[in-house]
């Protein structure tokens, strides 16, 4: 067997487990009731089984890692049968020569039929008997094994029934394969992203550990290449040129002769193919399969394109990218097959049941039309020689994307943040993306809504405590405001400290910044504002005109609160670069406080913050051409008290899928989108995480409850 894995619920109810062994095995059973004893004795070539050797093997996995080791008195059914039914588990002993299976006409079927009722019976024994988790863990193993197994009896019997000259149906009702539509390449940006096994399902182990790869943009296909194309290739002379073939695949075309997929079949009325209905006029809308990674190469060669990398597969499947994911063929990808960084076997003779196998080998990924129901999951890892054909194989393109065919940046950013935020777990975006024209409206109707304490509270303590500021700053210094917004609290230092040699609010609302330099113009005429819209999170270049004046850094609002501690923490470094070794900076910071005030203040009564959060859904239909329906999601603010921080989310009311930029992402019901934190303080906590990016707080002034806080901040000597 060349591949991993199957999913179940986790941890079921003991008699689950033996209702889910009994379904899987009596699948077996059903799987073979169209053979005669004939068709199950034969070995077609050395790659293949015979399915009578397959169900006497799938009943000796259980027999030797289960019964054996774990049910008290158990007696081996045939002591012969280890011998002749071990595949490769060195631990276990020595065994028969896997070319030589088809010669086994003995045990007959009819004892091995035996032999598997017997397990059967004992297996349900031990299923009713209470399980350690490694134990249940085994019986889920030996179950994917089995599936495995019926993957392959099925691949066989097509290899074994191809070679007769009767072509037999396998089954004349087995279903026709699921097409797809025209297709196009979509694009993924890339970056960093996750792959590997997520939850605490049964896996194989050889989809662990999930961890971070970095993938550039690239773009793949959302289906898979057709006959019809392959039909192309083939009258283009695919075959025949040389150069579209890795050396080891033209040694291949030579010495076996390939002209065509394997199970093709030309005569005078063109072009069929062997399937398990038998012998099948080619279809040119189904997918191509049972190619090999050689063949799937030269396609992708003759086509300009390349195979994805097992990574690209995933994060575009999870992305919910693709079509034809597990149900047609499985996918040819360009990786090798290769251990995770961290990947560990499980201790003994188990732990052969992957690992040793990663060698020369590619990676396939998806599932087929012969796989089991519910078998195979987006981490899946399917393995094969390069060469190999007799899998229900097929291919899917992907391509590199060009820098001329790249959105332009700022686009390209959204969406990335985007497409990455969405396909993270749990999904998450970045609060930066409120503040458009109408989410920065949205904010200040915020700061007027009666539970929305933070602005009032602070405004109240600037206007008591701006003098003292004041009295802090040289003569021709440069006020540096970082989210300056509609910068009604500077006027409040404006006012205050007229020695100012200039202005400088940064934010990332054009519109904001439009608006309140004109207001300022107005109201300062004699002040120099030099507005910068961009984005603080990045690093700041500020204008020439200030460059050799003193620097006074302004963050008012708590906005510091939105940023992880560890974002803050940089954001306090590059500040302080920023504003010079004199710098100073005074910063807003919300304290912790009653959680009913916070919730309050983050869910107020008005809907005005339900509509500021909703407004990120609006954006991104607008500016990234997604279908997100408003109502579908439910605003949620709620106090994380680990944390010490308010988190928005947007939570999802019914399962659904949302369409953006041409991907789809799937929210299961009350699964949330989170959108924004909001770190609340106390004096001790802010002051260590501004002494960890080099800052002293060295004056403070708490207001009144609801407290709110400002801090003067200087460099540490
Ligand atoms: N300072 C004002 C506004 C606070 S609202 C006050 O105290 O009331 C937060 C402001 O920060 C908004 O104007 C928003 O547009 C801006 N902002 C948020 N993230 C930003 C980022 N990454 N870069 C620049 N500005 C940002
Ligand atoms: C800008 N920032 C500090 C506000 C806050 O309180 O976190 C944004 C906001 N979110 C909900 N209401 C206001």
């Amino acid at each position: 067997m060349s591949s991993t894995l199957r999913v179940l619920t986790p941890k079921p109810a003991p008699n689950a487990l033996l209702d889910y062994y009994l379904q899987v095995r009596r699948r077996t059973e059903t799987l073979i009731t169209p053979l005669e004893p004939e068709d199950m004795v034969v070995q077609s070539m050395p790659d293949a089984s015979p399915s009578k050797w397959h169900i006497a093997h799938t009943s000796w996995f259980f027999e030797t890692f289960l019964l054996s080791p774990q049910l008290k008195g158990y007696k081996i059914f045939d002591d012969t049968f280890c011998y002749l039914f071990n595949s490769y588990y060195e631990a276990v002993g020595p065994r028969h020569p896997r070319p030589h299976r088809g010669l086994l006409t003995r045990p007959a079927i009819s004892e091995v039929i035996a032999y598997r009722k017997h397990v059967d019976r004992q297996m349900s024994v031990l299923l009713q008997t209470p399980l350690d988790d490694a134990t249940r863990q085994l019986v889920e193993l030996g179950l994917a094994h089995e599936e495995q197994h019926q993957e392959l009896l099925l691949m066989d019997i097509l290899h074994l029934f191809n070679t007769s000259p009767l072509k037999p149906a396998y089954n004349p009702q087995w279903p026709e394969p699921t097409r797809a539509g025209p297709g196009r390449f979509k694009q993924h940006i890339g970056g960093l992203l996750d792959i590997g096994h997520t939850d605490d399902a049964f896996a194989f182990d050889n989809e662990s550990p999930r961890h971070t790869t970095y993938l550039q943009p690239f773009e793949i296909s959302d289906r898979l290449v057709t006959n019809g194309e392959w039909l192309a290739f083939i009258a283009d002379g695919g075959y025949q040129q040389v150069d579209l073939w890795l050396s080891e695949g033209w040694d291949c075309v030579q010495s076996q002769g390939w002209k065509a997929p394997l199970y093709w079949h030309h005569d005078e009325h063109g072009w069929s193919q062997m399937t398990l209905r038998g012998m099948q006029p080619i279809n040119p809308d189904d997918a191509v399969t049972h190619i090999s990674y050689h063949e799937a190469t030269a396609f992708a060669c003759w086509v300009n394109a390349r195979l994805p990398t097992e990574a690209e597969w995933e994060v575009a499947a999870q992305a919910g990218m693709l079509q034809q994911v597990d149900d047609v063929a499985w996918q040819w990808t360009q990786s090798h097959y290769s251990a995770y960084p961290g990947f560990n076997p499980a201790p003994g003779a188990v732990g052969e049941y992957n690992g040793k196998f990663m060698i020369n080998q590619m990676v396939l990924r998806g599932g087929s039309a012969f796989s089991s129901p519910g078998h195979t999951r987006l981490s899946y890892r399917n393995f094969f020689h390069a060469d190999k054909r007799w899998m229900l194989s097929g291919l899917r393109l992907a391509r590199d994307i060009q820098p001329h065919q790249q959105h332009t940046k700022s686009d390209n950013e959204f969406l990335r943040d985007v497409q990455q935020g969405l396909s993270a777990k749990p999904k998450a975006l970045s609060p930066k993306y409120f503040y458009d024209a109408k989410g920065s409206a949205l904010f200040e109707a915020i700061c007027k809504t009666p539970e929305y304490y933070p602005t009032r509270a602070e405004t109240r303590l600037l206007s008591e405590i701006a003098d003292e500021i004041s009295a802090t700053i040289a003569s021709g210094s440069a006020l540096i405001e970082f989210g300056s917004g509609a910068s009604e609290k500077t006027c409040l230092v404006l006012d205050a400290t007229p020695q100012l040699g200039a202005y400088v609010p940064i934010d990332i609302c054009p519109d904001a910044l439009e608006h309140a330099t004109q207001r300022l113009n107005k109201r300062y005429p004699e002040l120099p504002v030099i507005a910068q819209t961009g984005d603080f999170t990045e690093p700041v270049e500020l204008p020439e005109q200030v460059a050799a004046m003193a620097k006074v850094g302004f963050f008012p609002g708590s906005t510091i609160g939105n940023f992880t501690r560890s974002q803050a923490i940089e954001f306090l470094k590059s500040a302080k670069r920023l504003l010079g070794a004199n710098g100073q900076f005074i910063v807003g910071v919300d304290m912790v406080k009653d959680r009913h005030i916070l919730e309050a203040a983050y869910d107020d009564a008005g809907g005005v913050t339900a509509a500021f959060n909703k407004n990120l859904l609006t954006r991104i239909n607008r500016e990234l051409g997604a279908n997100f329906c408003l109502e579908n999601f439910a605003h949620v603010a709620l106090w994380n008290p680990e944390h010490q921080r308010m988190e928005m989310h947007l939570q999802s009311l019914i399962d659904q899928c949302v369409e953006i930029a041409g991907q789809r992402y799937i929210f299961s019901k009350n699964e949330r989108l989170h959108t924004e934190c909001s770190h609340k303080f106390t004096l001790e906590s802010f002051s260590a995480m501004a002494a960890e990016a080099g800052w002293i707080v060295s004056q403070h002034w708490i207001s009144a409850e609801p407290e709110v806080g400002l801090m003067r901040l200087t460099q540490q000597p």
